[in-house]
């Protein structure tokens, strides 16, 4: 059996033009674009692509980007004071601060001042909150591209054995709760896990989120499973993922590839969240 390729950069392309309507329709009505706001603090070279990459899709799809470039001096009270500018300014109805910040800056504190309106990355202890409760929130980015890789298979996830390997609080947590809301029996893997195998053998649903290039092989693997690759390690300059693709492949039934699965789904769900803070603040 070889695995159908769940094309994240196709599904990504369809998501950006529903987001490019929605900002277009929103600018008629209001005479002024969906704004982001983007920090980056320091020079750290992924962070500063990353950076670009993002504001090049906001650029691309009617959604106005407000670049913030802080040198790696800057003080927490300094970028602080920025956000809370940033909270008052009725043009920006997203903010976004690049992770990792320098190390004298206390990240959960400086996210923490984030009007929970305006979190586009869903990073906030209000927005997880309710993300736990069931109600209406700003969502992580890369957890709700995954909802949408599943769901594009057309397979159900209501009933479903879900596993997800990893318990971040960016990827693996919240995709669990996600995967919780659409009715899905989940499970979570984590470095404590006595034997992992025992649970991603029998799931339908696996989501591996962890860091470690070819974590999963094709023997872990339940037959026909729908097969969810967030990894992004890096060897000899080539990107790879958590999965073993070529024995992984010939077991599931659906796998995302490294690079053209999650990755591409995670800047078109941060352009999703932004239109969806612009609509509520509107
Ligand atoms: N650093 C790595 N990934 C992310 C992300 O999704 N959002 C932010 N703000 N920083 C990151």
């Amino acid at each position: 059996m070889s695995a159908q390729i769940i094309d994240g950069r196709k599904i990504a392309a369809s998501i950006k033009a529903e987001v490019k309507a929605e900002a277009e329709a929103y600018l008629k009505r209001n005479g002024r674009k969906i704004g982001l706001a983007v920090i980056l603090v320091g020079d750290d070279f992924a962070s500063g692509i990353y950076v670009r990459n993002k504001i090049n899709a906001c650029n691309e799809n009617c959604i106005q980007s407000f670049s913030h470039r802080l040198p790696a001096s800057t003080t927490e009270e300094e970028l602080i004071e920025l956000i809370h500018k940033l909270n008052e300014d009725n043009t920006v109805d997203g903010i976004l601060v690049q992770l990792p910040l320098p190390s004298h800056i206390r990240q959960n504190v400086v996210l923490s001042h984030i009007s929970a309106k305006k979190d586009a990355d869903g990073f906030l202890a209000e927005n997880a909150g309710n993300l736990m409760l069931g109600n209406p929130s700003l969502n992580a980015c890369t957890p709700c591209g995954i909802i949408e890789l599943i769901k594009s298979t057309g397979c159900k996830i209501d009933g479903a054995n879900a596993v997800v390997i990893g318990r971040s609080n960016i990827v693996g947590k919240p995709t669990s709760l996600l995967l919780l809301e659409n009715h899905a029996t989940v499970t979570m893997c984590h470095s404590h896990t006595s034997n992992f195998v025992n649970f991603s053998r029998h799931a339908d649903i696996l989501v591996v989120a962890v860091g470690k290039k070819g974590l999963i092989t094709g023997e872990m693997v339940k037959k026909g499973a729908i097969v969810i690759d967030v990894g992004m390690n890096r060897e000899d300059g080539k990107l790879c993922g958590d999965v073993d693709y070529e024995s992984v492949s010939q077991v599931a039934g659906y796998i995302t590839p490294v690079p053209g699965g999650v990755g591409p789904m995670t800047i078109a769900m941060l352009l999703k969240n932004i239109v969806k803070a612009a609509l509520a603040l509107e």
